[in-house]
C-alpha cells in the first residue's frame, strides 16, 4: 500500500478510537436520522401561541416571552407547551424516543384483531428471544403469566393492588410496633421509622402499614402505588453510593448488608423484594449482576419473590459487559437472559427500553416463588386486567402497538446502539463535570442527575427555598427542559443531605445530537456561575398533595 494511504489509515483508525474531550467526537453515529420534524415555528403557530398564552411575544423565539410563559404555568416544567420549547426537551426519556424505520413499518402493518392478534404473537415470540423462553405464554396453559397494560405505572397499579388486598387477609400488627425492639446494627431500622413517620404525614388518612417492599431505589411511580396500598416502600442504596463515590461502577446495587438484616428479622413483612435496573431515582446507575445473583440467593433461602422494574433492562446489561469481570465476552443478550433467570417477575415501561412511545407489561415467572406465595393471583390478574384494559392478549395496546414493541426489543439490544446511546449521555455529563457543575458520576444510562445540595452548598438555601425547582424553571426559561427530582418532588424537607436530592436531565432515546446537548450544558453552565443569583422558587398550590411535582405551582420569591 502506498505510504501516505497507510499513513492516513493509521491516523483515522486512532482517532476512532481515541476517547476526545466533551463536545468533539470522532466516531460515526450507528444511525441516520430517516424523518425530521420540524417545530411548529410558522408564523401562523407563534401567533396563536402568543394569543392563547398572552404573552408579549411567541415563547418559541422569544426568551422574555418564555420567562413571562414559565411563570404563568407555575414554574411547572410538565405545564409547558412542548412545541414551545426551542431547545432540548428532557424532561424524560419515556415515551420520547424516535422509532426507527423498521418499528413504523410495522406500525403500518398493524393487525387490529380485537383478541390475539398477530402482534400478541410477535410480541410473545419476542419475549422469548429477548428475556428467555421461559417468560413466553404457552398458548396451551389455561393461565396467563403475559400482562400488557398500556404503561408501566398501570402494570404497577394491577399488582400493587391484588397485592394489598391480599395481604388485607392476613393478622398482623403494624410495622411500628415489629421493628421497635429490635436491635439496630446497620441503621435500618431508625430510618425505616423515619420513613414510617414521613408517610404517615403525607397520607393521614391511610391505615398504618403492616408490611414493606425493599428495593434499591423504587420510582416515584412505583413508590405511590405501594404507598396508595398501605405497604411502606422502603429504598437501600447501597453504601457506595449514599458516600458518593464515583469511582464505584455499580452504584445502583442495592445494600446487601441491610437487606440480609431485614431477611433475617422480619422476613414475614416482607412481601417481595424489588431491584429497579437500571437505577433511576439513584441516579440512572446500573446494578451489578453479582448484586442481582445476590438478592436471588437470599431471598429464595426464605421463599420470597424477588422482582425487577426492568424499564431500562439493556443499558443494565450494557454496562454489566463493560464493567463487571466475567461478563466482557458475554454478549448483551446472553447477559440479558442471565438477568431474568434469577428473577419471579417483572414489570416494565416499554417506553424506554422497548423503544416505543406506549406500551407496558407485567410477567410473572409460572414455576417461580410468586404463584406459591399467591395462590391464585395470575387468575385475578387476569379479571383486573380484563375490567382495566382489555383482553390479556392486547392489553389496552392497539395491534400496531405491539408490533412496535416486538420490533423494538429486537433493536435495543443491538451493541452498536448500546455504545452510542450511553457514550452520548456519558459525554453530555463529562461536558458539565468540566463546567464544573456537580453531578453523580459516572453518568447513568439515561440521564444525568444534577446534584442540587452541591450545586447551591455555597449559597445561603435551605430546604423550603426549593432551589431545584428554581433551577428547572430557569433552564426553561432558557428553552430546555429538565426536572426536578429531589427535595420537592420525595419530600426531602428535614432529611439532611446526603440524600437523592437531583435536578434530571433525561436523555431521549435516538433523538438529540450532541451539539443540541450542548446548548443545554451552556444554559446550566450561565445559571451555575451565577448560582447566588437564583431565586427560591415559592409554592402557591399543591404542598400537602401526594404526588406534589406533577401538580403544584410555584413563583419566585426575590
Ligand atoms: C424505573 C421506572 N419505573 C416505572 C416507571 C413508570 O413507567 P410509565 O411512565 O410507563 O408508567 C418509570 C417511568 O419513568 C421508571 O423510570
Amino acid at each position: 500500500m502506498n505510504e501516505h494511504l497507510a499513513f492516513f489509515i493509521r491516523e483515522f483508525a486512532a482517532l476512532e478510537e481515541s476517547q476526545p474531550d466533551p463536545g468533539r467526537y470522532y466516531q460515526p453515529r450507528p444511525f441516520r436520522n430517516a424523518s425530521v420534524r420540524f417545530r411548529a415555528n410558522t408564523s401562523h403557530n407563534c401567533a396563536r401561541a402568543k394569543a392563547i398564552f398572552s404573552t408579549s411575544a411567541c415563547p418559541l423565539h422569544n426568551i422574555t416571552a418564555r420567562a413571562e410563559l414559565v411563570e404563568k404555568i407555575g414554574l411547572n416544567p410538565f405545564l409547558y407547551p412542548a412545541h414551545l420549547l426551542p431547545g432540548c426537551d428532557l424532561l424524560s426519556d419515556s415515551g420520547t424516543t424516535t422509532m426507527t424505520a423498521e418499528q413504523w413499518a410495522q406500525l403500518l402493518l398493524g393487525d387490529e384483531a380485537y383478541g390475539s392478534n398477530e402482534g400478541y404473537f410477535e410480541l410473545n415470540e419476542q419475549i422469548g428471544t429477548t428475556f428467555g423462553p421461559e417468560w413466553q405464554q404457552d398458548p396451551n396453559e389455561t393461565e396467563q403469566t403475559i400482562f400488557i397494560f398500556h404503561q408501566g405505572r398501570a402494570a404497577e397499579h394491577a399488582l400493587f393492588s391484588l397485592l394489598n388486598r391480599r395481604l388485607a387477609d392476613a393478622q398482623t400488627t403494624p410495622l411500628r410496633l415489629a421493628i421497635k425492639d429490635l436491635t439496630d446494627p446497620t441503621g435500618v431500622y431508625r430510618r425505616m421509622e423515619q420513613e414510617l413517620h414521613r408517610l404517615a404525614q403525607k397520607r393521614p388518612n391511610n391505615p398504618e402499614p403492616r408490611y414493606f417492599i425493599p428495593s434499591n431505589g423504587h420510582f416515584d411511580t412505583t413508590e405511590a402505588n405501594i404507598e396508595e396500598n398501605n405497604i411502606l416502600p422502603l429504598n437501600l442504596n447501597c453504601s457506595e453510593h449514599r458516600a458518593d463515590d464515583e469511582t464505584f461502577p455499580f452504584r445502583g446495587n442495592i445494600n446487601i448488608a441491610e437487606l440480609t438484616e431485614l431477611l433475617t428479622t422480619i422476613p414475614e413483612r416482607i412481601p417481595l423484594v424489588y431491584l429497579t435496573v437500571t437505577n433511576n431515582t439513584g441516579g440512572g446507575q446500573p446494578v451489578a449482576m453479582a448484586n442481582i445473583k445476590a438478592v436471588r440467593e437470599l431471598t429464595a433461602a426464605k421463599g420470597i419473590p424477588f422482582f425487577l422494574d426492568a424499564c431500562r433492562f439493556a443499558e443494565n446489561a450494557w454496562f454489566i459487559q463493560q464493567r463487571e469481570p466475567g461478563y466482557e465476552r458475554k454478549t448483551v443478550s446472553e447477559i440479558v437472559r442471565e438477568i431474568f433467570q434469577y428473577v419471579d417477575g417483572f414489570h416494565i415501561s416499554l417506553k424506554k427500553d422497548g423503544l416505543v412511545n406506549i406500551g407496558g407489561a407485567l410477567l410473572i415467572r409460572k414455576n417461580g416463588l410468586f404463584p406459591v406465595r399467591y395462590p391464585g393471583f395470575l387468575e385475578n390478574l387476569t379479571d383486573y386486567q380484563i375490567l382495566t384494559e382489555g383482553h390479556p392478549t392486547y392489553g389496552g395496546l392497539a395491534g400496531r402497538d405491539l408490533k412496535a414493541i416486538a420490533e423494538g426489543l429486537r433493536t435495543v439490544v443491538n451493541p452498536e446502539y448500546l455504545a452510542y446511546r450511553t457514550a452520548q449521555v456519558r459525554r453530555f455529563g463529562d461536558r458539565l463535570t468540566r463546567y464544573g457543575i456537580p453531578i453523580i458520576r459516572p453518568p447513568g444510562g439515561h440521564a444525568v442527575y444534577i446534584n442540587v445540595d452541591r450545586f447551591f452548598a455555597d449559597t445561603k438555601t435551605a430546604d423550603p427555598d426549593y432551589k431545584g425547582v428554581a433551577l428547572v424553571a430557569l433552564i426553561l426559561v432558557a428553552g430546555h427542559r429538565l426536572c426536578e427530582l429531589g427535595v420537592y418532588a420525595f419530600n426531602l424537607e428535614n432529611i439532611p443531605p446526603p440524600r437523592n436530592n437531583f435536578v434530571r436531565a433525561a436523555i431521549p432515546r435516538l433523538t438529540y445530537e450532541d451539539q443540541d446537548l450542548s446548548a443545554t450544558a451552556e444554559a446550566i453552565r450561565v445559571l451555575y456561575e451565577n448560582r447566588d443569583r437564583i431565586p427560591a422558587a415559592e409554592v402557591v398550590f399543591g404542598t400537602n398533595l401526594s404526588l406534589r411535582h406533577f401538580k403544584s405551582r410555584f413563583r419566585f420569591k426575590y
